[in-house]
């Protein structure tokens, strides 16, 4: 796994990590006694599970049971792999990692986001070079003069030029070691299939790296210098570029996002440049696709309240219409504003100035204000007028799920338009239920068990959660919480007696483990290669309990080895069954458990209850 991190580089990064700081760069966490929390990044949900625990430098979701230490958080966060999450930790903690001579075997073992990160990171130096250093990129610094954009803004967002030419980038990725087979896949260069030739997508356009929030160049945008088309190119997706996920700019200005709890989001990249130049700092951009659940996902770890800013009304129209599903199950509050006719963020700044933004942006409404007041305009407010609003807003104030929300926009709706608000109620209420019944449909369709409850099944080696694997986690969650305790579960060989297999062997690894007791869980997580395991392994540990010697005592004599001594009969039952169906290997496995338990129960006669 870490074939190129040597292993007390691993341990120097984990020391060096702390959970909090890389959580909090993604999630708004609050402080909760000895935890954090913070609304989880894997799931949506609306009241905080996501918990950190800074002692033991984990976190576990108590809603979706994700769990995980330092690096397994990167890795499900940022979709990468164990060695890029270490990677992306060292860098960040400034440990050095021997990365210069990478053998050509170490590189086939690189992952294939890793080589592209590299190639990307590369076009970026190309690019650049050309548009500061050469005098192929005198037409694109005279292109964004006069756009009014700064060196500065050119430094920070790494903005570049890509000459005409249809092979520079190839031949300087050559040059830089890249393999061939990996140009295409970076969508930096394309092959003609029936020509059996390559060539540089980016030619003759100015170049914006767009980079995920941990400052790594995932793609790019290219815009012509004139009116040619199409106006942007972007890169195609690829495996470390995911476009219903990224956002443009936000490693440049998640701090300010986070500062304002707020965060402007816009189309285009010169309406980000434009907004940042001008000292509004709190801005990402969608590139030109529709804002989705993801994004939201990934914005409301820096801000609690999102301005969509369109340029017309058109747009504002279908993005309220998108976002109030979206926002409501992301549970991030979001207001739309509409630039006046003519005008984007970028032209508009630059012409009237931050200032005046900001008063316009005072303007902004929440998108069901913004679809009544659209509805309104559109309709009047005539009979016939009232109905067709009332007919437009329907399925709208439907998708609303919070109905004390619900209620009171119909109210305020049934004010505005001087109607009794049952009329409303009732119209709204239909549209519900047609919407339901389409979505039951749905779900009935999903009911199939899915591949990870079988997986979780065979782990747990049976489908209801049985006493003795309670008490068994019971146990396990007192190790981890209490190693006071451990001296005890070892003397006693508690573990032999463990039925279940898992919990077993996470048992082992905790007598087992040496070193720092407050770096056991996070140091056991990271051993461990089965996902489930790992998350029970975080749940049992992050969960509150509190333990003293007394009690921990109490639960091992008095409650788990009296239970063991008074089995139920359930094995003689599974000996049957086993019988019946003639399973002769289930029926050795019963019979070896029965005698392990016979030996067991006369150690403990022989121990004659003192113990107990
Ligand atoms: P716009 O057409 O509004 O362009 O597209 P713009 O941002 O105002 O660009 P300038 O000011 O003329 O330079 C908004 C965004 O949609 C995407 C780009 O991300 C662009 O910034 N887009 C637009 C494309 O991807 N391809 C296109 O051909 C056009
Ligand atoms: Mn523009």
């Amino acid at each position: 796994m870490t074939f190129f991190i040597p292993e007390e580089k691993v341990l120097e990064i984990q020391n060096a990590a702390d959970i909090i700081d890389i959580v909090s760069e993604s999630v708004l966490l609050k402080r909760a006694g000895k935890n954090h929390v913070g609304l989880c990044p894997f799931h949506s949900e609306k009241t905080p599970s996501f918990t950190v625990n800074p002692e033991k430098q984990i976190f576990y979701c108590f809603g979706c049971t994700a769990g995980g230490n330092v690096f397994s958080f990167l890795m499900k966060h940022e979709g990468i792999s164990f060695p890029e999450a270490a990677r992306a930790l060292a860098r960040r903690y400034g440990i050095e990692l021997p990365t210069g001579n990478i053998s050509a075997a170490q590189k086939r073992v690189m992952s294939e986001r890793e080589q592209i990160l590299v190639a990307n990171k590369h076009a970026v130096d190309c690019f650049s070079h050309a548009l500061l250093s050469d005098s192929a990129g005198r037409k694109g610094l005279k292109y964004l003069s006069e756009r009014g954009i700064t060196g500065n803004t050119l430094e920070r967002f790494g903005i570049g030029y890509a000459p005409e030419g249809w092979s520079n980038l190839m031949h300087h990725l050559a040059r830089k070691g890249v393999p061939k087979k990996l140009l295409e896949k970076s969508g930096l260069v394309i092959e003609n299939k029936q020509k059996n030739v390559f060539y540089d997508r980016f030619r003759n356009r100015i170049m914006f790296p767009i980079f995920n929030t941990g400052d790594q160049v995932i793609g790019f945008g290219g815009r012509v210098l004139d009116d040619s088309l199409p106006k942007y190119l972007n890169s195609p997706e690829t495996p470390v570029y995911n476009k219903s996920r990224s956002l443009y700019g936000l490693n440049v200005t998640k701090q300010k996002c986070r500062e304002k709890g707020l965060a402007f989001i816009v189309e285009g990249y010169m309406d980000l440049l434009a907004l940042w130049q001008n000292g509004i700092e709190n801005v990402v951009a969608t590139l030109g696709t529709s804002l989705t659940s993801e994004h939201v996902r990934v914005l409301k770890g820096y801000a609690e309240k999102v301005i969509l800013v369109y340029d017309s009304d058109d747009a504002g129209l279908k993005a309220a219409a998108r976002s109030i599903s979206i926002f409501d199950s992301g549970h991030l509050d979001s207001m739309i504003l509409v630039l006046p006719e003519g005008y984007d963020p970028d032209s508009y700044v630059f012409e009237f100035g931050a200032e005046a933004f900001m008063k316009n942006a005072e303007k902004a409404i929440g998108p069901v204000d913004f679809l009544m007041e659209s509805a309104i305009k559109k309709y009047g407010l005539s009979v016939e007028g009232k109905v067709r609003i009332v007919s437009a807003m329907k399925e709208h104030l439907a998708e609303i799920q919070d109905s004390v929300a619900r209620s009171l926009y119909i109210k305020k709706m049934a004010e505005k338009l001087g109607i009794d608000d049952s009329a409303i109620m009732e119209k709204v209420r239909r549209a519900m239920n047609t919407k339901r019944s389409g979505s039951n449909a749905k779900s009935l369709l999903r009911r199939e068990p899915g591949a990870s409850d079988k997986r979780h099944k065979a782990w747990n080696g049976s489908a209801t959660p049985t006493e003795s694997y309670q008490m068994e986690k019971k146990i396990i969650a007192m190790m981890l919480q209490f190693p006071q305790v451990l001296s005890e579960i070892r003397r006693q060989e508690i573990l032999s007696f463990f039925e279940n297999g898992g919990l077993k062997k996470i048992g082992i690894s905790i007598l087992e483990h040496k070193g720092d007791s407050n770096r056991m869980v996070s140091d056991l997580i990271a051993i461990i290669d089965i996902p489930q395991e790992r998350q029970l392994v975080a749940s049992l540990a992050i969960e509150e309990g509190r333990w003293d010697i007394e009690g921990c005592l109490k639960l091992i004599n008095k409650q788990f080895m009296a239970s063991i001594k008074r089995k139920p009969s359930d094995l003689w039952m599974k000996i049957k069954e086993a019988e019946a169906q003639n399973d002769q290997e289930q029926l050795e496995l019963l019979m070896q458990r029965l005698k392990d338990r016979k030996k067991i129960q006369n150690k403990l006669k022989f121990a004659g209850g003192k113990a107990l």
